[in-house]
């Protein structure tokens, strides 16, 4: 496995909201991370990326524990984390966005290469790439936000809701672009409220509920399950 979560608690404070959650993702696997509106699905990829600290439980990549270990650390050994609600520096321009992306030396050494290739996948953002992120509308930001993680040079991209709000035209090419990465290798956890379109993209899926993982296996029998529309949509 790429990825291994094994039992992983985490509280803010003294508030707990994620209880034994496990959950893997094998390199070039794509998986979603689905539940509800503060089901915890945030806090889980939070505390794989770094950003939280887990209370207990193991977070493994590649057999090595993140448990521990800084953000910065944990995007040099390969994981790239796009965060909830399309984070950009407002007033950078796109070209000091993805350059600010390819941080750790060997990203800086790819740099360019890792450019061509974000700029080949959305030609929008090549076009502005003089322009400040903060013009751009929601969906070109959404573009840069998942741009930057790409020039970390990632081999596992954990994106948080990354359609949320995008027009029906923008959520195509964002899938196209999934796809074409899923081609070439990448493994992809998907954090999705949208069951359908996220159990569209993946091979597996887990569902949280209460920051307790409820039900997980292939896509097609979750998109089916009455367990599933019984979490979305309430008993
Ligand atoms: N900084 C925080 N301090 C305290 N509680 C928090 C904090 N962030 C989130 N929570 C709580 O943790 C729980 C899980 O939140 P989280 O953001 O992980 O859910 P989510 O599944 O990502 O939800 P959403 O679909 O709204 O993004 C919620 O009850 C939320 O209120
Ligand atoms: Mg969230």
């Amino acid at each position: 496995m790429l990825l291994d979560v094994k039992d992983l608690e985490v509280a803010y404070g003294d508030y707990q909201v994620v209880w034994g959650v496990s959950l893997s993702v094998a390199a070039g696997e794509s998986v979603a991370l689905l539940g509800p509106n503060g089901s915890g699905k945030s806090t889980v990829v939070n505390t794989i990326s770094g950003l939280l600290p887990a209370k207990a439980g193991d977070i493994l990549f590649e057999g090595i524990s993140l448990v521990g270990r800084p953000t910065h650390a944990r995007a040099s050994l390969g994981i790239a984390h796009v965060l909830e609600r399309r984070r950009v520096f407002p007033h950078l321009t796109i070209l000091q966005n993805l350059t600010l992306g390819a941080w750790h030396p060997a990203a800086k050494a790819a740099r360019s290469r890792s450019m061509d290739r974000v700029f080949s996948l959305f030609p929008r953002l090549s076009e502005r790439k003089g322009q400040l992120a903060r013009t751009l509308s929601g969906g070109e930001q959404q573009m840069l936000a998942l741009g930057r993680g790409l020039m970390a040079l990632p081999r596992l991209l954990m994106v948080d809701e990354p359609f949320l709000g995008l027009a029906p035209q923008v959520i195509e090419q964002m899938k196209a672009v999934f796809e074409t990465l899923k081609a070439e290798g990448m493994a992809i956890l998907f954090i999705e409220q949208n069951v359908r379109l996220a159990l569209s993209m993946v091979g597996r899926g887990y569902i949280l509920e209460s920051g307790r993982l409820a039900i997980d296996g292939p896509a097609a029998s979750l998109m089916n399950s009455p367990e599933v529309r019984r979490i979305f949509l309430g008993a």
